[in-house]
């Protein structure tokens, strides 16, 4: 969702932004524009479309300046189109905003704006701010400085926002401040830069400073950058070594960066797990729980709060949790709970799972937790994202950076994750037997192994997309802790290749979607050996006898369910319990080739967004 780049110093400006912006792309978004201070003109583009698209549209114009801003904007208030995408100008055309996020009192601001004369050019909420900063710098009683006026500003706004603003008449100067919204600073040898995430500036520098919530800083190129917070109190930039890698953003020879990504996963799940576990001594130790361990051990409940995939991951840590330690969990859309006045008690560990650690309603979920006492747990995949400092403590996934909007390696690690938490807090507490627990250590450790394996079925399983890829509608069937598998198998192909998917519980299947079944409908389903797999060798004979056409997951060496089946896919055996990290395998393959074979576009599906910071 929308994202921002800026860049002040003694480089091309313009270069920089746009190659910036190009490494956002993932956040989703529908136009971009680019607002460049140079001799005291400031040269504002915007189009609708993608960022390529802008570029051919400046063409040749002047592009001149170091100094300059970015955007790529994804819809709230009013269409996509050139007007309503940023950066927006102030109405003396001095002062130009790009904002992520949203001004949710804006309307209030707008109409008392218009009063006092100001005229608006588009329908954004963005626009009303730039206004509104304006206003406030020229018709102060006192002079003001902007970085004054976008204070007082930004004092007055009800909202999200993370925003950078410009100034025609000062090349020295950026003005940048975040609330709920994300925004890194990057400190370079006389030169800034600003982003949403750090990729823009990796190559240029491994110093930032994450903006907190309710700060804002000025970046001058005399006098360094400054960081107040809205209240108006002076803070210390907290730098930051980044260690992200310029070859993680890139596509690698993949050709896509999902593509990618999916074959990462034995290397993904690998670090997830690095220095946490040896099964040798019997050992697995989450150094960011370590100091609330006490804390969950006695939750009376856990609650887990996370949107689209990672809800997906939330579900399979229900089933780790209650099996391995033995405490009650409950799993929430964030979305829903935040505004559900739930009941929260102090006994209560919620654990917020998320891959940006920016989704705005997860973070509210953690922040309304919180405030009723809860302890917080976070599993994030970016190192220094919101909802990992607002945790109190938490465990990072170690994915490295995720860039297709559909997540993969990112759903692996989190259930990773999930699944050495949930041993750790079940040997502390006793609820698991010793001899499980060093066989569930050894299997885990020999799951990129097996990833690995069943990554080599890619071939076979992109000829079942080529059957199955004009389908119209997809059923997905699972149980117990693959009812979530087959949920995520949906969503992933919903999400790229726009073929409608429903995931079951397969046994739910008889009250209703078994309507829908007849010849022409692909039914997965995941039947591996496990303690439900003659119920669901029940339920795909259930499908058969409908006509409809079974792909099954299956144990390898199964035999029962390959003689019913239409296709089977064959994947290594392991504990019942790290069978999703397998299984979900097939279905990420399966979603990426249908899509590649419906030309559609992979890594950027229409309308979704990587990082969604709105509500
Ligand atoms: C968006 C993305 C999904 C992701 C979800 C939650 O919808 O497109 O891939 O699962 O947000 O994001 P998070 O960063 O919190 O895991």
């Amino acid at each position: 969702m929308c994202g921002i780049v800026a860049y002040i110093g003694h480089q091309k400006a313009f270069d920089i932004i746009i190659k910036g912006l190009k490494r956002l792309e993932y956040r989703g978004y529908d136009s971009a524009g680019v607002a460049l201070q140079n001799n005291s003109s400031l040269n504002l583009y915007k189009k609708k479309g993608k960022v390529a698209d802008l570029v051919s549209f400046i063409g040749k114009k002047d592009t001149n300046g170091s100094v300059g801003i970015g955007h790529t904007r994804w819809a709230t208030h009013g269409p996509p189109n050139d007007a309503n995408a940023h950066p927006h100008v102030s109405g003396h055309k001095k002062f130009a905003l790009v904002h992520n996020g949203i001004i949710e009192n804006y309307s209030v601001l707008k109409k008392e704006l218009i009063q006092r004369g100001h005229q608006f050019n588009s329908d954004t909420d963005t626009e009303v701010l730039i206004h509104l900063i304006e206003e406030i710098h020229t018709n102060s009683k006192r002079k003001l400085t902007l970085f004054e006026a976008v204070r007082i500003a930004l004092s007055e706004v009800i909202g999200a926002y993370a925003i950078v603003v410009i100034n025609k008449e000062n090349p020295n100067e950026l003005i940048a401040a975040r609330k709920s919204s994300p925004l890194v600073v990057g400190i370079g040898d006389g030169e800034f830069f600003l982003a949403s995430d750090a990729t823009p500036m990796v190559e240029f520098t491994k110093n930032v400073v994450y903006l907190e919530d309710g700060e804002i800083a000025q970046l001058n190129l005399d006098s360094g950058l400054k960081i107040k917070t809205i209240e108006n109190q002076e803070k210390t930039p907290y730098i930051q070594e980044l260690e992200m890698q310029l070859e993680a953003l890139e596509k690698g020879g993949y050709d896509h960066f999902m593509l990618k990504e999916i074959y990462e996963q034995p290397q993904s799940i690998h670090d997830s797990m690095r220095g946490r576990i040896r099964s040798s001594k019997g050992l697995v130790s989450l150094g960011g729980i370590k100091d609330y361990e006490e804390k969950i051990v006695n939750a009376k409940r856990l609650i887990f709060v996370a949107c689209g995939t990672s809800w997906h991951a939330g579900l399979v840590g229900e089933y780790l949790f209650e099996e391995l330690a033995r405490i009650p969990v409950e799993v929430e859309y964030a979305s829903e709970f935040r505004y559900r006045n739930p009941v929260i008690n102090e006994d209560d560990v919620l654990i917020a799972i998320s891959q940006s650690g920016e989704t705005a309603d997860t973070l509210a979920a953690i922040k309304l937790a919180k405030e009723k006492g809860a302890t917080i747990v976070g599993i994030c995949n970016v190192v220094g994202s919101s909802i990992s400092r607002e945790s109190h403590c938490g465990s990072y996934t170690h994915a490295g950076p995720e860039i297709g909007v559909a997540s993969t390696k990112a759903f692996t690690a989190q259930v990773t994750v999930l699944t050495l938490m949930a041993l750790m807090i079940g040997k502390k507490k006793g609820t698991i037997s010793t001899q499980r627990f060093n066989r569930l250590l050894v299997d885990l450790e020999s799951i990129p192994e097996k990833v690995e394996s069943t990554l080599k079925l890619d071939k076979s399983v992109k000829e079942i997309s080529n059957i199955y890829k004009d389908s119209s509608n997809a059923l997905y069937l699972g149980r117990g802790i693959n009812f979530p598998v087959a949920l995520e198998g949906a969503l992933k192909l919903k999400e790229i290749s726009y073929i409608h998917a429903e995931g079951y519980p397969a046994a739910e299947m008889k009250h209703g979607p078994i309507a829908l079944i007849d010849e022409e409908m692909p039914v997965f389903v995941i039947a591996t050996k496990d303690a439900s797999y003659e119920k669901v060798v029940s339920n795909i004979q259930e499908v058969k006898a409908r006509k409809g056409k079974v792909i099954a997951v299956v144990t390898k060496g199964d035999r029962e369910v390959k003689e019913i089946a239409d296709y089977v896919i064959e994947i290594p055996s392991t504990d019942d319990l790290l069978v999703p990290l397998l299984a979900t395998i097939p279905f990420q393959l399966l979603s990426y080739h249908i899509a590649v074979m419906r030309e559609c576009n992979v890594d950027q599906p229409r309308n979704l967004a990587k990082s969604v910071t709105v509500e």
